[in-house]
């Protein structure tokens, strides 16, 4: 596997499904494919837990791992081509970036949305300048559109956790009070549409229609009420305005709709159905204390899944080497 942004790249899902529950059950049973092998991960944006769940799959699978932080000690980097580089940044990403891939084997990238420029976040600029100048093997540690690491791990925990054989797997926006990206509900839905035992919903307020190519087969639902009913799992996150029925509004908040955020009267609609969000989450904005602390959320485990998803892709692109 030469890069992993979407479902596609890791093939059929029930195989890549079946190692994540092998390596599940034994973490370090690949250890020997990253002797002497190097990941580097390069952060563009902040993270908790895909910083830590990446370097521990890496360390499980037997790898060196360097961590750069290109706003924290590193030369601003200038991502466009044709700047007249007389700012603040020193470097040019197409230097950067080849000169990254010579120390290292394997390269994961965290890049998020400028939300600015649609066009510009959605053509994936700098991830694809990693595929095209590294000359090694990238992976996506959520990126302008994509978040797959996350994705698989929220799979992985549906499986975990299911109680029906066809779940009803809801998607809802919530309120939030700064412009995040659709790189997660993107992700999700990519995921969520490929698992073969997965009914799709997705609810939002009119205006945030996530772009087609993500929403594929899902039943699109505005009235939250309904999409709640019999739900199994309530997948819980905010995204700011995708522009796809208006251009101009992308990357805005066009709602911060109070009535959307999940609290225990959304959950009494559902089959007891399960909460999930892939944190960090903001308290009282997206969902109540109640329910992220009650019995029924799984924002733990799937946080762990995160060691388990990341194992997998690596070993697939420690086995391609
Ligand atoms: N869910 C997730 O990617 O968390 P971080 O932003 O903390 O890495």
């Amino acid at each position: 596997m030469k890069s992993f942004i979407n479902v596609e790249d890791l093939g059929p899902l029930d195989k890549a499904m079946a190692e994540a529950f092998e390596i599940k059950n034994d973490r370090f049973k690949y250890q020997h494919l990253g002797k002497n092998k190097t990941l580097m991960m390069i952060f563009f944006n902040n993270s908790l837990r895909t910083r830590l769940s990446t370097q521990k799959a890496a360390m499980n699978l037997g790898m060196n791992v360097i961590v750069l932080d290109v706003n924290a000690g590193a030369w601003k980097l200038e991502t466009e081509r044709g700047v007249i580089m007389d700012g603040d940044k020193s470097e040019h990403l197409l230097e950067a970036i080849p000169v990254m891939g010579c120390y290292c084997d394997l390269i994961g990238v965290r890049s998020f949305a400028g939300l600015t420029d649609r066009e510009y976040d959605y053509a994936e600029t700098v991830l694809q300048q990693f595929i095209k100048y590294s000359g090694r093997p990238v992976f996506a540690m959520e990126t302008a559109t994509v978040h797959p690491l996350q994705a698989f791990a929220d799979l992985i925990t549906i499986e975990e956790h299911k109680v029906v054989e066809r779940p009803k797997v809801v998607l809802t926006w919530a309120p939030h009070c700064r412009a995040l990206p659709q790189a997660v509900p993107n992700s999700f839905a990519q995921w969520m549409n490929a698992a073969p035992d997965v009914d799709l919903v997705i609810t939002h307020p009119e205006g945030y229609e996530l772009d087609p190519k993500f929403v594929g087969n899902a039943v699109v639902e505005y009235d939250q009420k309904k999409a709640f009913e019999g739900a199994d799992f309530i997948y819980a996150k905010n995204w700011s305005n995708p522009g796809v029925t208006n251009p101009a509004d992308y990357g805005k908040i066009t709602s911060k709709d109070m009535s959307w955020t999940v609290d225990t009267e959304h959950m009494s609609w559902t089959n007891n159905g399960k909460f999930m969000h892939c944190l960090p989450v903001r308290r009282n904005l997206i969902v109540t204390d109640d329910v992220i602390e009650s019995p029924n959320s799984l924002v733990i485990p799937e946080a762990a899944n995160r060691e388990i998803s990341c194992s997998v892709v690596i070993k697939r692109m420690l086995e391609a080497l």
